[in-house]
């Protein structure tokens, strides 16, 4: 079985979106730190209100999806199709733009810790366009299994195999088979995945460092860093000095043209310019 080794390392940077919420930027801070067919990745951390209290007030999207998944605090989710989501730590929202969105996030608390994750996911041409939908993924449906060496896995999308039983995250079904799993290790603590070998994958780690690929041929991941990861079948993660956590996607690639401007995602420019004319003129959703 081939193992995956550690190929790129995206340093997040800070940066502030929305009406000025702090968040450190890993996936998606240039067009050369996608990992198709993931877009973005934002992580909001923050014990401080002035970083997060003025929220993301009413915005589009167009042509992708937007995965939130939250650890600590409160946010509500509202949108035009009359959605109201209460994001809750340890759940989520899977928001399928398609066509057009015009939704909101806004924290509902005024104080006290603020941290979760934002992740955009690239829809294929043939879905850019289909009707918007969303999910709001109550914290009791995300399943947890314990690791046999110590430790817990959280499985929002995809589904994986632990000590023989399979577990199945509430996300199934999407044409870019994504998995989406958040892995926490005891010091010292390993984790091992099976990956099909033709998807992209990447490992963001939100606490702590990891050290990724085969014995002998390791690479350090620093917290708050994202690791693409080789193509190969397996990967293989160890906690180093500290308990550690760490988010692993992986999906299809879709391989098309990427055309971005702020809120929509296309294939081409015509298409963007379309997006921007139908916003204006009240036609995006
Ligand atoms: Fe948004």
């Amino acid at each position: 079985m081939t193992i995956r080794r550690l190929e790129q390392i995206i340093h997040s940077v800070a940066t502030s979106d929305g009406a000025g919420v702090s968040l450190r930027r890993s996936l998606g801070q240039s067009p050369s730190t996608r990992v198709d067919p993931f877009l973005m990745l934002d992580e909001f951390s923050t014990d401080d209100p002035d970083d997060y209290i003025a929220g993301f007030p009413p915005h589009p999207h167009r042509g992708f999806e937007t995965v939130t998944y939250m650890l600590d605090g409160h946010m509500l989710h509202e949108d035009h199709l009359g959605n109201r989501g209460d994001l809750l730590p340890g759940g989520a929202q899977w928001m399928t733009a398609g066509r057009g969105i015009i939704h909101s996030e806004m924290p509902q608390q005024e104080s006290g810790r603020m941290r979760g994750f934002q992740l955009w996911i690239n829809l294929p041409a043939a879905e850019k366009m289909k009707p918007a939908h969303y999910r709001d993924i109550r914290p009791e449906e995300i399943p947890h299994a314990a690791l046999p060496g110590g430790g817990e896995v959280r499985v929002i999308a995809g589904g994986i195999v632990i000590a023989g039983r399979e577990v199945a995250g509430p996300v199934q079904g999407l044409s870019i088979e994504a998995l989406y799993i958040d892995v926490r290790l005891p010091a010292g603590g390993d984790f091992t995945q099976v990956l099909p070998d033709g998807h992209s994958a990447f490992v963001y780690a939100y606490e702590a460092s990891l050290s990724i690929g085969p014995a002998g041929d390791s690479r350090r991941l620093a917290a708050q860093d994202a690791g693409v990861l080789s193509t190969g079948e397996s990967v293989e993660i160890h906690a180093d000095d500290g308990s550690a956590s760490f988010l692993l996607l992986a999906a299809r690639p879709l391989r098309e043209p990427v055309v971005q401007y702020g809120p929509f995602v296309m294939n081409s420019r015509e298409e963007i310019e379309q997006a921007i004319a139908d916003y204006r003129d009240n036609r995006l959703v």
